[in-house]
């Protein structure tokens, strides 16, 4: 039975966990940012609010980049921080869905950053301690990034330009491709709750996902750089999303690769 654990594990458990909070708390940073873009100017308050949000996670990362190790007091400020943002998240999609609040903010998008919220948030509950590694948590995690993926390829298409038809086409196509692979890892992660000690069609369907996810990843990358020299029609809102959404592509392969490799072992 493999176990992540400081002897396994490339890098050590605290190592890791730092790792994590520096990504996470950029992310979270931006998906103020992104709030505060999109909501509307009869909305002053909860401008101030998700500003507030960019400044607190501003310090967060700061502070961050001085540590070498998450101290106790850092990580509750951390886990504070966040539970206050997923609330925030849960209070704007609660008015979207009662239709109490105009804008330019996808339902969906808020219920998306509010799951990576979530998230990281259990990740600094666990305090770095990751579950055991096993088939059913490998095929959980693809199905969770998946799901992620497939979003970003549905908010792109649907804020590009109608005129720029070849590049809505690709991301349509592209999210076709992983919406059938997150149905599979459903599949697969309920059938590894059978137990088994050996699953090559996991692994082999793992070589897969990572394949079509570095696609996603050069789709997302291609198209920043398309958007800074103004290629591309859009109401994309800054060419930041797509950074964003590149650099979440990334932590994708790289947390499906390490469990990969895990469950390899
Ligand atoms: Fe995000
Ligand atoms: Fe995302």
């Amino acid at each position: 039975m493999t176990y992540w654990s400081n002897e396994w594990n490339c890098h050590p458990r605290d190592e890791q966990l730092l790792d994590d909070a520096r990504f996470w708390v950029r992310i979270l940073k931006e998906h103020a940012m992104f709030i505060q873009l999109g909501l509307p100017a009869d909305e002053p308050e909860l401008i101030q609010e998700a500003q507030s949000f960019v400044d607190r996670f501003q310090m967060l990362q700061n502070a961050l980049d001085t540590v070498d190790v998450i101290e106790p007091e850092l990580l509750q400020e951390l886990q504070q921080a966040v539970m206050e943002i997923i609330d925030f998240k849960r209070r704007i999609l609660r008015r979207l869905v009662q239709c109490q609040l105009g804008g330019n903010l996808f339902p969906l998008l808020i219920d998306h950053i509010t799951r990576e919220a979530v998230r990281f948030l259990n990740l600094l509950m666990a305090n770095g301690q990751h579950p055991m590694a096993s088939f059913q948590l490998l095929a959980e995690e693809e199905s969770f990034w998946l799901r992620i993926m497939k979003e970003h390829l549905e908010f792109v298409s649907h804020l590009l330009d109608p005129s720029e038809r070849t590049l809505i086409k690709e991301a349509e196509d592209l999210e076709t491709e992983v919406a059938q692979l997150q149905e599979t890892a459903r599949d697969l992660a309920s059938m590894s709750q059978s137990g088994p000690e050996t699953f090559p069609s996991l692994t082999r369907f793992t070589e897969e996902v990572l394949l079509t996810v570095m696609k996603v990843r050069d789709f997302k990358a291609d198209a920043y750089e398309m958007l800074l020299l103004c290629q591309i029609l859009s109401i994309i809102p800054s060419p930041l999303l797509l950074d964003h959404v590149r650099r979440e592509a990334d932590k994708a392969l790289e947390e499906i690769g390490r469990l990969l490799d895990h469950v390899s072992m």
